[in-house]
């Protein structure tokens, strides 16, 4: 019975849909249930106390669905909620954090690995951590980049602003040499094609780009599989709720998802 049971996935807004389209294109006989928190977004500037708070809430009301996992797609709440959250559901809870950090380290040619992420997450030291404990003789530099998010939300991407904001921000991490940079933040993965024509045009380096989205899917593919819980057949029925308006997460987050949305709802929690 569990298979017909849905992916829960959250996020403080639309950027965790870069994850739940890599879920949805990777695992097309899953169901997602996803909640964007767009009424107490930005997650990334808040105290650690605050986003459990706001995390422990999203659960609650995911769990009012037939789940078989729950995937916390921000990088700000991976970095500081999976006890709490683990604590009060009895299903896997997966977060982006973990499985970043492990393709870094299996990215990387010499260990010299770059992060980059919201204050919340850069702050929480999560992924340098995760990185020394599977590399200890790496080099980790983080960097907090918020300016990112409210650029990919305009949707200024591929611009010249982006290009000048990007290039500013890079350019630390690139004069340290790094050969392998974290995107860690659900917003990053929409300015790979930009960061890594910087890297090789601009810095002249030879950077991997780690999207944890992308290794976030791997990990919740394996661990499916592992309990026996993979859909292999049947149509999904994705639903999408958010806690302001509907329609703003409809039109913003469409660039994010790659589509139009089946059905918006708004919740309030
Ligand atoms: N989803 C957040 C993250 O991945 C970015 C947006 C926010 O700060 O709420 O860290």
């Amino acid at each position: 019975m569990k298979g017909g049971a849905a992916i829960g996935i959250f996020d403080s807004g639309i950027g965790g849909l870069t994850v739940a389209r890599e879920i949805a294109a990777r695992l097309p006989h899953e169901t997602l249930i996803y909640l964007g928190d767009t009424a107490r977004l930005p997650y990334g500037s808040k105290s650690a106390e605050t986003v459990i708070k706001y995390a422990v809430r999203n659960v609650s009301f995911l769990k009012k669905h037939e789940l078989k996992a729950i995937v916390v797609a921000c990088n700000t709440a991976s970095a500081v909620v999976l006890p709490a959250l683990r604590e009060i559901v009895d299903i896997p809870v997966l977060g982006v954090i973990e499985p970043g950090a492990q393709a870094a380290v299996a990215a990387t040619r010499d260990g010299t690995i770059g992060i980059i992420g919201q204050p919340g997450t850069i702050r929480s030291g999560r992924y340098e951590t995760a990185v020394l404990q599977r590399l200890p003789n790496a080099t980790v530099y983080s960097l907090a980049t918020p300016l990112l998010v409210p650029l990919a939300e305009e949707g200024w991407l591929g611009t010249e602003v982006s290009r000048l904001v990007l290039k500013e921000y890079l350019a630390p991490l690139m004069e340290r040499e790094i050969d392998t940079l974290v995107l860690g933040c659900t917003h990053y993965p929409l300015f790979k094609p930009e960061i890594a024509k910087l890297c090789a045009d601009t810095f002249k380096l030879d950077v991997v780009l780690v999207d944890s989205a992308v290794s976030i899917t791997t990990e919740l593919e394996q661990h499916l599989a592992m309990l026996v819980q993979l859909n292999e057949t049947g149509a999904p029925r994705h639903r999408f709720f958010a806690t302001d308006s509907a329609e703003t997460f409809r039109q913003v987050g469409a660039a994010f998802w790659g589509g139009e949305f089946p059905q918006v709802l708004h919740i309030d929690l």
